[in-house]
C-alpha cells in the first residue's frame, strides 16, 4: 500500500532578504528571515507555529502560499511544487490553499458589498459558475447568514469581521487553511468563539490547518502539533501534548511560563 503524500510538505526552506546597504559601496547585509524549516501537514490536521515577534511565522506563511519563493529547500503541495508550476495551473491550485489575515477589516473593501469581497478567491481562480450558492454556503458555514452578502464591512463587529475573513478563505473549499494571527485582534472571549468555528470546519471540511500565533496558549488549544520558531528557526516541533508536558528547548519553557499553560 503506498501513502498518499501529504497535503503539505515544507523541507528544509531557508528565505534571505537584502537590506538597503549603510553605507555607499558597502555590501548589502542580508537577513536570514527563516532558516532550515521543515513541517508537513496532513489533511484535517492543525499545525501550529508559534514564536516572538520577528521569528520568521509570517515569511514561512507567504512560502507556504507561493507568494515568494525560497531561497533554499522545497515546498510540495500535494507533493507539486507551486512555484514551479505555470501561471495558469498555480492560480487554479490557489482554490485549495487559502489565508486568513490577523485584520480583516484591512482586508475587507468598505464601499463593497460582503457578497463582493467574499466571491474574491472565486473571481481569482476564474471560478464564477457558482458565486451566489458558494458565497451563501461559506457564510452559513462560519455562522452568518445568507443575507449579510448584501450588507457593509462597516455594519458588522470585529468577531464578525473575522468569519467574513474565513468565508472568503473557504469560499473556493480549499484543503489547507493558513491563518496567519487570525485571532490576534480579538478579544479574549470572540477569541474563543472563532478557535472554536476553525475546529468545527476543520472537522467537517477536513481542514488542514496552519495556524500562526504568538501566543502559545491560543495555539495549544487548536493545534494537534506544535512548531516553536525564533530567529527564523526551529527551535521545537512535536504533538502538542507533549510540547506541552515535556517541553525540550529552554526558550519553549519561557513560552510556557509567559502563556501561564504549564
Ligand atoms: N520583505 C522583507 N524585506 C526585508 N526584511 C523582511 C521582509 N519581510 C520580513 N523581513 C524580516 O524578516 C524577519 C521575520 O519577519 P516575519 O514578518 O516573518 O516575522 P513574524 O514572526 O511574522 O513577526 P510578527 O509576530 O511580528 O508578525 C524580521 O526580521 C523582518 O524584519
Ligand atoms: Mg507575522
Amino acid at each position: 500500500m503506498t501513502t498518499p503524500p501529504p497535503l503539505l510538505q515544507v523541507s528544509a526552506v531557508t528565505r534571505r532578504y537584502r537590506l538597503p546597504r549603510q553605507r555607499l559601496l558597502a555590501p548589502a547585509p542580508v537577513l536570514t528571515a527563516v532558516e532550515d524549516v521543515s513541517l508537513s501537514i496532513a489533511p484535517g490536521e492543525t499545525l501550529g507555529v508559534v514564536g516572538e515577534s520577528g521569528s520568521g511565522k509570517s515569511t514561512l506563511a507567504r512560502m507556504v502560499m507561493a507568494f515568494e519563493a525560497p531561497d533554499a529547500g522545497s515546498i510540495r503541495f500535494r507533493g507539486s511544487d507551486p512555484n514551479a508550476l505555470p501561471r495558469k495551473a498555480l492560480r487554479s491550485l490557489r482554490r485549495e490553499f487559502q489565508m486568513v489575515f490577523q485584520d480583516p477589516f484591512g482586508s475587507l473593501d468598505p464601499r463593497r458589498r460582503i457578497g463582493w469581497s467574499v466571491a474574491e478567491p472565486l473571481r481569482a481562480a476564474q471560478a464564477t459558475d457558482q458565486t451566489g450558492p458558494r458565497v451563501a454556503e461559506a457564510l452559513e458555514q462560519v455562522g452568518l447568514h445568507p443575507r449579510d452578502a448584501e450588507r457593509f464591512p462597516h455594519e458588522f463587529s470585529g468577531g464578525q469581521r473575522q468569519r467574513i475573513a474565513i468565508a472568503r478563505a473557504i469560499v473556493t473549499r480549499p484543503a489547507l487553511l493558513v491563518a496567519d494571527e487570525a485571532v490576534s485582534a480579538l478579544d479574549v472571549s470572540v477569541q474563543a468563539q472563532i478557535l472554536n468555528l476553525l475546529m468545527d470546519l476543520q472537522e467537517e471540511l477536513g481542514l488542514g490547518i496552519l495556524f500562526i500565533s504568538h501566543d502559545l496558549a491560543v495555539v495549544a488549544s487548536l493545534c494537534d502539533s506544535l512548531l516553536v520558531m525564533r530567529h527564523g528557526r526551529t527551535v521545537e516541533a512535536g504533538p502538542t501534548d507533549r510540547v506541552l508536558s515535556a517541553p525540550e528547548s529552554d526558550y519553549t519553557k519561557t513560552l510556557l511560563k509567559a502563556a501561564g499553560v504549564t
